[in-house]
């Protein structure tokens, strides 16, 4: 497939008007995205446990315009309160889609927004957030379209939510979903995530993520400036190598449900994509002193117990605690004895693998 098959193709016949309700997922990478080329096309591979919890929901209404209009007309609405300063963000992703949702200048569109989570959580609502209003546009486009096919609607709505932030093109479907070209995976492709492809070990059926609030303020480095500095960095072809090398792991690991070889592979990830922080040039770092308090916790633990519990992390200094069903009673005791002390405020948020974005009737809260 390339980008043009997603340029609609003749003419349709669109609604005056309507109103369209979506709630996507956020999600937690085990192989991460760090580094991209132009048009969002990521410099390496990744693949993520889609999430359940943690989720925004948009209800977009649509009203056609007497004439076609020279700009984009849009009012926005983040949990009942205008958002003027969420604007820009938008207005640049209805830029990149344009080609791919020509319709977006016929419309005055009406965006309302919430997320299940708080917004000065530390959690970035951009993957959550671009994936639940491309599925919204997307279905405006369906509605012109009824022929348009699952799968169709499923890879358009990844590749659009891709263009308003990468890592969002991974919250369309469930449970596990993998994004970018790589030999090993069949149907894996830059241009939106794919729902992946082999069997996977009952040990990785309904995987839980408690999320630790170590420090909800904004972050020093925002995401899009930390892939930037990727470019020209001094290990970025060996990182780049490193990805394909551990979805190759990956794949051996989901058939045999190794859980020591998975612990392996994710917390090195995690620690990898904070090194390249600190190795880039300017270097940052967004951990925590109460991040490595938890980790050093996660592993005396692990080592004392034998529980295959371990941690990954974004790119902020918040621990997503990573377990299995069957180890959930023993990891929530000692996530709650021992490492909630160490969240901003007590605040956590228990999360596990889930399914992938819902259609909600238009008023259902
Ligand atoms: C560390 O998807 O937020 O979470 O494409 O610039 O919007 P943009 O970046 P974003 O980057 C996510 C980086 C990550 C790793 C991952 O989710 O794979």
């Amino acid at each position: 497939m390339t980008e043009n098959d997603f340029v609609p193709k003749g003419s349709t016949s669109l609604p005056m008007d309507g109103k369209v309700r979506y709630k996507a997922p956020s999600n937690i990478a085990l192989v991460k995205y760090w580094g991209k080329k132009e048009n969002q096309i990521p410099a390496n591979p990744s693949i993520s446990f889609t999430l359940d919890a943690c989720a925004t929901t948009t209800a977009l209404s649509y009203k056609r315009s007497e004439k076609l209009l020279d700009s984009f007309s849009l009012e926005l609405f983040f949990e009942g309160k205008l958002k003027e300063d969420f604007k820009p963000k938008i207005i640049t992703f209805f830029e990149r889609i344009e080609k791919y949702v020509p319709f977006l200048k016929e419309y005055h569109w009406k965006i309302e927004t919430s997320n299940s989570f708080p917004h000065s959580s530390g959690i970035a609502s951009s993957a959550s957030g671009m994936a639940a209003l491309a599925l919204c546009l997307l279905s405006v486009e369906k509605s012109g379209n009824p022929e348009m096919s699952e799968d169709y609607f499923n890879q358009k709505a990844s590749f659009l939510a891709r263009l308003g932030s990468g890592s969002a093109c991974r919250s369309i479907e469930g449970d596990l979903i993998q994004w970018g070209h790589t030999p090993g995976i069949p149907g894996s492709t830059n241009l939106f995530g794919v729902t992946y492809p082999f069997e996977v070990h009952q040990n990785f059926k309904n995987y839980h993520d408690t999320i630790l609030l170590v420090h909800k303020g904004q972050k020093t480095v925002s995401s899009t400036v930390g892939h930037e500095l990727m470019y020209g960095h001094l290990y970025a072809e060996k990182r780049f190598e490193q990805a394909h090398q551990n979805l190759e792991k990956l794949k051996k690991i989901f058939g045999s449900g190794d859980l020591d070889a998975f612990i392996e592979i994710v917390e090195s990830e995690a620690l990898t994509l904070h090194a390249m922080m600190m190795t880039s040039l300017p270097y940052f770092i967004l951990m925590k002193p109460n991040t490595l308090e938890i980790i050093n916790r996660i592993w005396s633990f692990r080592l004392a117990t034998k529980t295959p519990i371990c941690f990954t992390l974004d790119a902020g200094a918040n621990v997503h605690v990573l377990y299995p069903e069957s180890h959930k009673a023993k990891c929530i005791q000692f996530i709650q004895d021992e490492l909630v002390a160490y969240c901003e405020n007590g605040h956590y948020i228990c999360d596990r693998i889930g399914k992938g974005a819902q259609r909600l009737v238009v008023d259902q809260q």
